[in-house]
């Protein structure tokens, strides 16, 4: 394999930025090209049909051109929905990212977890098996919390985050029956852990947050091993659907990461 081979990471926005920094900690060497399907943001509200052609159809495009090693779909919202779609035809491997609810079952001690996500992937069957299989024995309380995306958004590009966004996504839990006992909190979207200071500063230092972000980093690094990755020498390539000007304020967080100017895919 060509040894500038690239890893596509792919996101709906930037929320995959959160696997992209674990990667680098884990696979500082590897070559990454980052996509943004800023054109569908946000996944969140779309159906499954529309969410699963989107990703199935710009996946197979971007690996006819980027030549990936390996497909990393770092959106909860994609993953729980065309994942398995996506695997059966491409013949690259894929990772997918999925809510860290196994974590999350070890980790709590009250047995009440919360889980934050998009509202198309908080319906997901994917996530009622996830539950089965790990937490069945665990009060597993889930809220949508769309805003949450945008406002990520708007941090990474510089913008004051609304505190009324975050405390509702604190208030809406807290209500549930049970909500009180929560002690650990799923960030079942990669674009939450953007916000997991804010999150910090809502549920206080007694909630613990789990993200898939690590987990996901190693498991790469497990299937590259072996592989010869180029040193860095060129930017890693952040490539965006839609207009150029959807990137605009990402600068100075994209430059931070080692990435070159946005590209239009
Ligand atoms: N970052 C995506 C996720 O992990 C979703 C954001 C969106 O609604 O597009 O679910």
């Amino acid at each position: 394999m060509d040894t500038s081979s690239p890893i596509l990471l792919f996101d709906s926005g930037v929320g995959g930025l959160t696997v992209y920094d674990a990667l680098r900690e884990v696979l500082p060497q590897a070559p990454v090209i980052y996509a943004a399907d800023l054109a569908g943001l946000p996944y969140g509200s779309k159906t499954e049909a529309q969410i699963a052609a989107r990703v199935a159809g710009l996946l197979g495009r971007m690996a006819e051109r980027f030549r990936p090693r390996l497909i990393c779909i770092a959106c909860n919202t994609a993953s729980t929905i065309a994942l398995g779609m996506v695997r059966e035809v491409l013949e690259v491997p894929v990772v997918g990212t999925v809510p860290a609810i196994k974590p999350a079952a070890a980790l709590t001690r009250t047995g009440t977890i919360g889980l934050v996500g998009t509202e198309a992937t908080i319906r997901q069957r994917y996530v009622d098996d996830l539950q089965s299989r790990f937490a069945a024995d665990k009060r597993l309380l889930r809220i949508a919390a769309p805003a949450l995306v945008g406002a990520a958004e708007a941090k990474l590009r510089g913008e004051a985050v609304d505190p009324a966004v975050i405390a509702d996504v604190h208030d809406r839990l807290a209500a549930m029956p049970g909500g009180a006992a929560i002690d650990t909190l799923v960030l079942a979207c990669t674009h939450f852990p953007l916000l997991s200071e804010e999150l910090a500063e809502a549920f206080g230092p007694q909630v613990a947050q789990v993200d898939g972000a690590q987990g996901i980093a190693r498991r790469i690094a497990h299937l590259l091993e072996g592989q010869s990755l180029a040193i860095a020498g060129a930017p890693n390539r952040f490539v965006v659907t839609g207009p150029l000007s959807g990137a605009a304020g990402l600068e100075a967080a994209l430059a931070a990461r080692g990435f070159g100017p946005a590209e239009a895919f």
